[in-house]
Parts: C-alpha cells; structure tokens; sequence
C-alpha cells in the first residue's frame, strides 16, 4: 500500500508515520509537510533511513504542486493531518489557518479527485461540535457548533471532505478525535506546556477557573484508530475517536505537577481564552461496534510517560523552541 501522509512531521501526523513502519514495514509511505512553527523532523528520526519513507517539503494549499505530487507518486490514500492545529494560535491570527485547515484540504480534496486517487481519510476533532452541555455527548450525528476560528475551519474542511463524497464519490471518510497527548507534542498545548514549565519551574497559566473538561487520548490509541478507518471504515462516513476520560484542566494540571514532584504554587489563574469551549464530549460507540478499536492506554500511565519524554529529551524540547517557527510564521504572515 502506498500513502499520503500531510503534516506527516507534527505530532500525531509523526506518530502515525512511526506506527505505519512499525505494524506495516512493507507500506510506502510519502510525507507531505511545510515544517511550519509546529514540524520537526527530528520526531522521525526512527524512519528517516527507511527506503519505505520519503519526505516532501510543500504547502498543501498550493494545487498545482500538490496535483503534481500526487499524479507522480500516485498514492492509493491520502491520510490528511497538515493543519494549523492550535485554538489560541488561531485567535491571534486567523488567516495561515483558513488558507491552511480550509483551502489545504481543497486543494488536497480536488487534485485526489483529478488524479484518481482511490481513498481519502481527513483527519478532524471533537472541537467542531463546540461546547457540550453535561449529561450530553456528541455522537457524529451531532450539530456542529464551533466557537474559534481553527474548530470553524476545521468543520468547514469536514463539510468539504464530505461533499467530494455526496457528490463525486470518492471514498473518503472523516475521524473527530478528542485531546490528543504524549511525546513529541509542541509545547504550546496545555499538557506539553504544562509538563514544559513543571519541569523548569516556571509558572502553569490556567485560563479562567481551569474547570474546563477536556477529553484526553493518547496518540498512539489515535493512530490505531486512524488506521482501523483505513481498513474498515466506510465512505462518506464520520467516526468519533475518544479516550473516554474526561477530565477538569485543573486535575489534569494537579496530576502532572505530582509526577514532576513540583509544588501547586506554580499554577497561576489568568484571563480565560476568549470563546473558551466549556465541556467536549465524545460517543465513540460507532468506531468501536464497526472496527472494534477501543482505547489501550490508561491516562495514569500515558500521562508519566509522556513527562518522561519531556524530563529526558531537553535536547528536543530546546530545539522546537529555539525559534525556527517564528522564522516560517514572520517570513509568511507577520504583519499581515
Ligand atoms: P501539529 O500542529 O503538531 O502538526 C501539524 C503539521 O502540519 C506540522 O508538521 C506542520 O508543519 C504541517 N503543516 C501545517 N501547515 C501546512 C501546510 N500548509 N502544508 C503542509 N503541511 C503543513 O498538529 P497535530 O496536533 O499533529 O494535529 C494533526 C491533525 O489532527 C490536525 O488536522 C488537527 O486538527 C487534528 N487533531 C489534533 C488534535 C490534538 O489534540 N492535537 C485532536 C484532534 C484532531
Ligand atoms: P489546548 O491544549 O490548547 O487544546 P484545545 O483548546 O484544543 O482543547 O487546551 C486544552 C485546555 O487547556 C483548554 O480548555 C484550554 C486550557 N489551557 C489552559 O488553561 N492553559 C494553557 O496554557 C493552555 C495552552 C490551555
């Protein structure tokens, strides 16, 4: 088999490329990634060497390229991670993520409709449904309600995905994960930033009153997921992926501050996110009843090992923060 894989060098798409070598040697795999802010080779280092992986850098929101890479490797799928995937990111600048989550997956959408391409699996979040009332939780059938611009641009690209299966049938299906956690994520999202700062004992911001409720998956129960969708899911279908612990930001905070050993005085309660979503809540009763994916991984025990990759890899942690992504990000949008 051979893939397509965009945003191949972030953090779930990187797991994802991992795991494909690991439980398919034989599949061959293309990554499709602009190393934005929030790419970074060094998270395939395992398979850099491997003849079965190449890399591509490139914009998925440039057609003619992307068309051109797709009718010279002619992939049979395409598993779409590429985006601008940070909330707080996109309320300060919305644009590198319309152009990026929307016109990206356009772009991807038609050049794999023009070249023939057999399957298309986009990959999107529980956060398109928006804040979910307790005792609720939203099964795929559920309405999308999206507060930031990066859930609106998210569920458009979904509308979008879906549409090149009503009306041109291509086979393409859609997963909705929830909070994805564990090694190799950029420290802007809450668990690797929180971890970040725990370790060099630096102040934890919690926006508002930190009862926010979050559902947490680890990564590696998503790409398993990814991959039973590849085998066993249907066109034109959605399927939820959720790691059915739902937790308040603040034990999640309180947990990662006993396994580093540091003190509850380095939280520090600031301005809550503008449009701050409440509560996700995720059914997932659909992925499990037609693939039998469920996930693996207890949080207790994903959660020490994703802060032992951070307290043992300084390295890679100084490296993703040492700035290369304000170069991408001040060369292409910066005063815009
Ligand atoms: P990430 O920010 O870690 O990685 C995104 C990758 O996309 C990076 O390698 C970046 O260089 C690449 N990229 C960005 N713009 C690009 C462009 N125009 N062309 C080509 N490549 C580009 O993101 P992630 O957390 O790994 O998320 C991957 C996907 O999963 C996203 O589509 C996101 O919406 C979705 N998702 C993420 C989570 C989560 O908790 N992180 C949860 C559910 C769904
Ligand atoms: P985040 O990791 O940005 O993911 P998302 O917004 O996609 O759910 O945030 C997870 C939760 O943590 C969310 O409720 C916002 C909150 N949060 C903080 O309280 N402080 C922080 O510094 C960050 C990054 C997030």
């Amino acid at each position: 088999m051979k893939l397509l894989v965009t945003g191949g060098a972030g953090f779930i798409g990187s797991a994802f490329v991992r795991l494909v070598h690991k439980l398919h040697p034989d599949w061959k795999v293309t990554n499709l990634d602009l190393l934005t802010y929030a790419g970074n080779l060094d998270n395939l280092s395992s398979v850099a060497q491997n003849p079965n992986y190449s890399f591509v850098r490139g914009d998925i929101a440039d057609m003619p390229f992307v068309e051109k890479l797709m009718s010279e490797s002619k992939p049979d799928v395409v598993v779409h991670f590429a985006a601008e995937s940070h909330v707080d990111r996109s309320i300060l600048s919305p644009e590198p993520v319309i152009r990026t989550n929307f016109n990206g997956t356009f772009s991807l959408l038609e050049s794999a409709r023009r070249t023939g391409i057999a399957k298309f699996v986009h990959v999107s979040t529980d956060e398109v449904y928006g804040s979910i009332e307790e005792p609720y939780e939203a099964d795929e059938n559920y309405p999308l309600r999206t507060s930031s611009p990066y859930s609106s641009s998210k569920a458009g690209s979904d509308l979008l995905a879906l549409s090149y299966y009503t009306t041109y049938k291509m086979d393409v299906s859609v997963t909705r994960a929830s909070n994805n956690y564990g090694p190799f994520q950029f420290p802007e999202k809450l668990i690797p930033l929180m971890i970040s700062n725990a370790l060099e004992d630096k102040p934890l911001p919690i926006y508002g009153d930190g009862m926010q409720i979050r559902d947490w998956l680890y990564v590696d129960d998503h790409c398993r997921a990814i991959l039973a969708v590849l085998d066993k899911g249907q066109a034109g279908e959605i399927y939820n992926v959720g790691g059915s612990l739902a937790l308040p930001n603040i034990e999640v905070v309180k947990r990662i501050l006993k396994i580093t050993g540091k003190s509850e005085s380095l939280m520090k309660y600031v301005t809550d996110r503008p449009g701050h979503d409440r509560r996700y809540a995720l059914n997932c009763d659909k992925l499990t009843a037609m693939t039998g994916w469920k996930p693996l991984l207890p949080f207790e025990q994903g959660l020490e090992e994703t802060v032992n990759f951070y307290a043992t890899n300084p390295d890679w942690l100084a490296r993703v923060r040492s700035g290369e992504y304000r170069k991408y990000y001040e060369l292409n949008y910066a005063g815009r």
